[in-house]
């Protein structure tokens, strides 16, 4: 499992590079912004908000909201509040255990963040506290079959695991059910960059802040097995390059009571 420090750190570290190479995150964000509900909310929350990319559409889609944006990484939110200002309330915390009160939002708000959350189920159970009865929880997270290509080449080269594991979008799905939410609409599909060579590839995960969470045991490992790890990458070119493939589940949750 990576460490909380460990993913804040990465982001941290990644913050003032991201937006120019998030392109997929902000392809999946509006998406996602195109799903946001209709109504009035009150308080709503971007949960990983990141350089709060999605803060002004949030703003601008709910006019008389107050938006807070919530994010573990500092660097990251220092990097938006000096883009945005006090414009919108920032807030260090996990979201798996967030400063906010009980049944204090309308809506919670949340783009490829929830993946690494050490839990699920519990970052769930802290959405649930914190919306109101009513409220609406958003969300695109990450499914088995993310970074599918990579994680197969490098088996063509040793057993040590280097790409992150994701759950499989029935496990989220289960857990979602199972979380006293009511699940009102999923969506699973692939979305795919594409790369002129691998070392874009790396280079790109890296800008992001994926690059730490891609290699977990036993680094690079030499030479001669990134080589190998290369060529085997080969295999997956099609003519409009090397494939990063993003599975990704698209959420739509409600508080229905207390
Ligand atoms: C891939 S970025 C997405 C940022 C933004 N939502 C966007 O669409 O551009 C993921 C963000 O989630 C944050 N994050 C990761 N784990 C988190 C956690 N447990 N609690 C709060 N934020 C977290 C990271 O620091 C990072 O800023």
């Amino acid at each position: 499992m990576i460490s909380r420090q460990d993913v804040a750190r990465a982001f941290s570290q990644a913050a003032g590079q991201y937006d120019a190479y998030a392109l997929i995150q902000q392809r999946l964000a509006t998406r996602l912004l195109a799903s946001l509900p209709a109504g009035s909310p009150e308080q709503v929350l971007d949960l990983g908000c990141g350089t709060g990319y999605c803060l002004p559409s949030l703003q601008q889609h709910y006019p008389c909201a107050h938006i807070n944006a919530l994010d573990i990484a500092p660097g990251m939110l220092a990097f938006a509040a000096e883009r945005y200002g006090d414009q919108f309330t920032w807030l260090c915390a996990d979201a798996e255990q967030t400063p906010l009160a009980d049944n204090s939002m309308d809506l919670v708000f949340s783009n490829l963040a929830v993946q690494w959350c050490a839990s699920f189920s519990a970052m769930l159970a802290e959405i649930k506290r914190i919306l109101r009865p009513g409220g609406q929880f958003i969300f695109t997270t990450l499914a088995e079959g993310t970074l599918a290509e990579l994680r197969q080449a490098w088996a063509e080269v040793d057993d040590t695991i280097h790409v992150h594991s994701f759950p499989t979008e029935q496990v989220l799905v289960m857990q979602a059910r199972d979380s006293g939410l009511r699940l009102n609409d999923v969506q699973c599909f692939d979305d795919i960059a594409w790369y002129q060579d691998v070392r874009a590839l790396s280079d790109s995960l890296k800008r992001v802040g994926a690059h730490n969470m891609q290699h977990q045991h036993g680094g690079l490992g030499g030479r001669a097995r990134l080589k190998a790890w290369m060529q085997a990458m080969e295999s997956f070119r099609t003519p409009a390059g090397l494939p990063a493939r993003y599975r990704v589940v698209q959420f739509q949750l409600e508080k229905v009571s207390g």
